[in-house]
C-alpha cells in the first residue's frame, strides 16, 4: 500500500472535523473521497499534506509514519497537491509558477517542463502570461502541472472540476486518467462525484468527518443510496424510491 491513513482524527479548536477516518491508496490506482459540503473532504487532504496537525491517528505513506513530518518534507517524499483553490502565484508568470513546483528538487527538470507544457497546451501558448490573469479553468491546469513538477508518486487534487464549464471538465479528468496512466497514483476529492466514480478505481464517502461507505467505484454508481445523496437521483437507471430510507441522520453524532 502506498498511502495509508489510520483512524485519523482531526479538530478545528474544539470542533471535530474528523472522527476517526480511515483510508487506503495503493499504488497506480486513482481513489475519490465524495462526499457534501463540510463532510471533511478537504481537510483530510490538507491532513494528508500536513497543512493542518492530527489529534490521533497515523499516516503512512511509502512504507514510512509521515504524522509529524512537515509539509515540505512530504512533497520531497513524493506527496503532490493541487490545493482547493488552487494556490497559484498570481504575479508570477505562468512558466515561473511551473519552475516553483520543482523547489524541492535540484538537478535538471527540463523533461518534466516538457511533460506539463505537453498535457496542458494551453499553458505552453501562455508561459509568459502572469498567472494572476488565467482564467479559472487555465489556473487549475496550472496548479496540476505545477503539483506535476515535483515528480510525485501520488498527486492530492481538491476539487480540481470546481467552477469549470462542462467541457473543461471532461477535459480536466481525460487528463488526471491520463497522469495516472503515466504512473501516477491519485487521490481525488469532487463534488462532481458521478464523474469522480466514472474515474477512480475506489471510492469512499464521507459525511460529517466519518467514512460511512467504500467500495470500488463502480459499484458505488450503482448504489441506490449513493445515487439519492450524491448523484442526483437516477442516472439513467430507474429512479430510486422515494422514502425515509434515503435520508437518515449521520449515525453516532454526539
Ligand atoms: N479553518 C477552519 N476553522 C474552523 N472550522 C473549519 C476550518 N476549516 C474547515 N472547518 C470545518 O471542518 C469541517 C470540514 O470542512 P472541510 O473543508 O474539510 O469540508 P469539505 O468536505 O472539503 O467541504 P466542501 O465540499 O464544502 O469543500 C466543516 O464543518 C468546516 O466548517
Ligand atoms: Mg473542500
Amino acid at each position: 500500500m502506498l498511502l495509508e491513513i489510520k483512524d485519523i482524527h482531526v479538530h478545528y479548536g474544539k470542533i471535530a472535523a474528523l472522527k476517526g477516518i480511515s483510508v487506503e491508496v495503493n499504488e497506480g490506482e486513482i481513489v475519490t473521497l465524495i462526499g457534501a459540503n463540510g463532510a471533511g473532504k478537504t481537510t483530510t487532504l490538507k491532513t494528508i499534506s500536513g497543512l493542518r496537525g492530527l489529534t490521533s491517528g497515523s499516516i503512512v505513506f511509502d512504507g514510512q509514519d509521515i504524522s509529524k513530518m512537515p509539509g515540505h518534507k512530504r512533497v520531497m517524499a513524493g506527496l503532490g497537491q493541487a490545493p482547493e483553490g488552487r494556490g497559484i502565484f498570481p504575479g508570477m508568470t505562468v512558466h515561473d509558477n511551473l519552475l516553483m513546483g520543482a523547489y524541492t528538487r535540484s538537478g535538471d527538470f527540463g523533461a518534466e517542463l516538457a511533460e506539463a507544457y505537453e498535457l496542458f497546451p494551453r499553458l505552453a501558448e501562455r508561459r509568459n502570461q502572469a498567472a494572476g490573469t488565467m482564467s479559472g479553468g487555465e489556473q487549475q491546469m496550472l496548479a496540476i502541472g505545477r503539483a506535476l513538477m515535483a515528480k510525485p508518486k501520488v498527486l492530492l487534487l481538491d476539487e480540481p472540476s470546481m467552477g469549470l464549464a462542462p467541457l473543461l471538465v471532461q477535459q480536466i479528468f481525460d487528463i488526471i486518467e491520463e497522469i495516472n496512466r503515466r504512473g501516477v497514483t491519485v487521490l481525488l476529492v469532487e463534488q462532481n462525484a458521478q464523474q469522480a466514480l466514472k474515474l477512480a478505481h475506489r471510492a469512499y464517502v464521507l459525511e460529517t468527518g466519518r467514512v460511512v461507505k467504500s467500495a470500488p467505484a463502480a459499484q458505488l454508481l450503482d448504489d441506490p443510496d449513493v445515487q439519492a445523496a450524491y448523484l442526483g437521483g437516477g442516472l439513467g437507471h430507474d429512479a430510486p424510491a422515494p422514502g425515509p430510507a434515503a435520508a437518515e441522520p449521520p449515525a453516532g453524532e454526539a
